[in-house]
């Protein structure tokens, strides 16, 4: 049960940083992996990757926050497999500022694609996961959801929220054997975090107020996901965990 042979995934936002690098875990524990992007040619050029190192996967171009993107990967995926057993809620998005400066379509975007399109996209899927008899549902949250690390206000309760939702489904579709956990990733070396990593004066504070005295790499976080994706972690659901080399630990 240390691998995930046989099993079929759906990761979103499978192309670039923490997704990618879930996609890759999947597929070297024999999973079958479905990845989203909003964009072909990003698609394109990691299916052939993959293809060459004989990987059975498929992108499909799908923006989780459209209801007929929504519908349609769901499709897709029921075309494919006819059931789900690993559901990665991985695409998310961020505008840091402060609370007066949001213009009202950018906050509401930020909750639309980090809380509400994992709600609606894990209620679509609902039937094929039920379908797999041992599924796992994995969203990724952030530190940032349970402590105030000032990456932006909307983005906190987009994160918490996640959390919440974690835990309530958990509780709700347990009788129907399927987990629903999150993972919770202080800060991570991938495209999200460029901004973050210019400003040196937050950096060398990142760095400072972390045990570890590092970032993580997108690999540490999606090792973590892949636990939670398999067997193994069978009696796990409704909990997160914090891949945050120490800082939640750490007062000092
Ligand atoms: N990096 C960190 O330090 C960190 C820390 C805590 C939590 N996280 C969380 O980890 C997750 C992945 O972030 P990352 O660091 O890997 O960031 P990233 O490299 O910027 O990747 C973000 C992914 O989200 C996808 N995405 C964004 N908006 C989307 C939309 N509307 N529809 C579909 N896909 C969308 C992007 O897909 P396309 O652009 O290809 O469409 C991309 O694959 C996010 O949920 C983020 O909040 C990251």
């Amino acid at each position: 049960m240390w691998n995930l042979d046989g099993k079929t995934a759906l990761v979103t936002g499978g192309t670039k940083g923490i997704g990618r690098a879930t996609v890759l875990e999947l597929l070297a524990l024999g999973a079958k992996v479905i990845f989203t992007s909003r964009n072909q040619k990003d698609i394109d050029q990691f299916e052939s990757e993959l293809q060459e190192k004989s990987y059975i996967c498929n992108g499909i171009v799908s923006d989780v926050s459209l209801e007929d993107d929504q519908d349609r990967l769901t499709d897709f995926v029921f075309e494919r497999s006819g059931s789900l057993d690993i559901l990665v809620n991985n695409a998310g998005l961020n505008i840091r500022k402060e609370a007066t400066h949001y213009e009202t379509e950018e906050y509401r975007k930020i909750l639309e694609v980090n809380l509400i399109a994992p709600f609606e996209l894990t209620r679509k899927f609902y039937a094929l996961l039920k379908r797999s008899g041992k599924a796992s549902v994995i969203n990724v949250a952030s530190v940032a959801g349970s402590q105030d690390v000032k990456s932006g206000t909307p983005y906190a309760m987009s994160k918490s929220g996640l959390l919440q939702q974690t835990r309530s489904l958990a509780s709700e579709w347990a009788q129907n054997n399927i987990r629903v956990n999150s993972v919770s990733p202080w800060y991570t070396q991938t495209p999200f975090v460029e901004e973050v990593i210019n400003q040196k004066e937050r950096y060398d504070k990142i760095i400072e107020r972390t045990p570890m005295q590092r970032f993580a790499s997108p690999e540490e976080v999606a090792a973590t996901i892949a636990f939670l994706a398999m067997e193994k972690a069978s009696f796990i659901t409704g909990q997160n965990i914090k891949v945050d080399g120490g800082l939640s630990a750490n007062a000092l």
